[in-house]
């Protein structure tokens, strides 16, 4: 068990332009075993959290720990998947999924094979010499996972992974996460704007408002868990009860939208 934590963090961010409050007052764990799904529209201050908890931006309020311990900057226990999928795409799906353990020195045999044992977790079994070039956006994203997940990392931090697929792919790609996450049992935290995919992922779903991005609602949704324990997915998202949430989480997104306040 490990736990990533910001506490009442603030980040301000200072240019030529002037300080810009990207985030204020944020207190979120990010535990082994749950899914912390941030929603929110753009500009709220997700990547920014995102970026505290990698290491990427340091907090100019509070404080960000793993197990009380200060994160200093990115470490291999926290691996990072963006919705740009950053793959070399001269590389191999195996040799992209490798990259990381051969940076630490693993020998090539055992490089070959964690990378194919988890390029088969993610579905692509098969597909090991296939050049990144040669893949669809969902096979991408597939091999960019088996990648964050190659190095053992305890927390794997996703920003808006799945933007960038046509809705089939994403759904079956939302449905895989769950499946690697109960197999691993690691602490994901994932950035979306879409309300049902938050919804459906999430055991921790927060909501951010911008200016100063801030978490103004927290919820406990149990669909992923329901998924897990075999309820079809088509269920789980037509429920009544999810609706509900749906319809009350774009409600209160849209209260706090200043165009939709005057027009809407
Ligand atoms: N490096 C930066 N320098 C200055 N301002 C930034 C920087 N990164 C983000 N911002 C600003 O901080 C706010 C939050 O940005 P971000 O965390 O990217 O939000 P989100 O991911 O929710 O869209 C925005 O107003 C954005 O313009
Ligand atoms: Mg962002």
């Amino acid at each position: 068990m490990s736990t990533l934590s910001a506490i009442v963090a603030g980040v301000t961010y200072r240019s030529r332009n002037g300080a810009v409050e990207a985030l204020s007052g944020v207190t979120l764990d990010v535990a082994s075993g749950e899914v912390v799904v941030a929603l929110g529209a753009s500009g709220c201050g997700k990547s920014t959290l995102l970026g505290l908890f990698a290491g990427f931006v340091a907090p100019t309020a509070g404080q960000v720990l793993i197990d009380g311990v200060p994160v200093t900057g990115p470490g291999p226990d926290r691996a990072v998947v963006f919705q740009d999928d950053a793959l070399m795409p001269w590389l191999s799906a195996e040799d992209n999924v490798a990259f990381g353990l051969r940076l630490r020195g693993v020998g090539r045999a055992e490089r070959q094979q964690v990378a194919r044992d988890l390029l088969r977790d993610v579905g692509l079994d098969g597909f090991a010499g296939h050049a990144i070039s040669e893949m669809s956006g969902g096979m991408r994203q597939r091999v960019g996972l088996a990648r964050a997940l190659a190095v053992s990392p305890r927390f794997l931090l996703m920003d808006e992974p799945l933007g960038a697929l046509d809705e089939l792919t994403r759904e079956r790609m939302q449905m895989l996460l769950l499946h690697l996450w109960q197999a691993s049992g690691k602490g994901i935290f994932l950035i979306t704007h879409s309300i049902e995919e938050a919804l459906f992922l999430a055991t921790e779903l927060v909501l951010m408002s911008p200016r100063p991005g801030r978490i103004v609602q927290r919820y406990r949704p149990d669909f992923a868990r329901r998924f897990l324990a075999g309820e079809p997915i088509r269920a789980i998202k037509g429920d009544p009860q999810f609706l509900a949430m749906r319809e009350d989480l774009a409600a209160t997104i849209l209260a706090g939208d200043e165009e939709y306040a005057r027009h809407g």
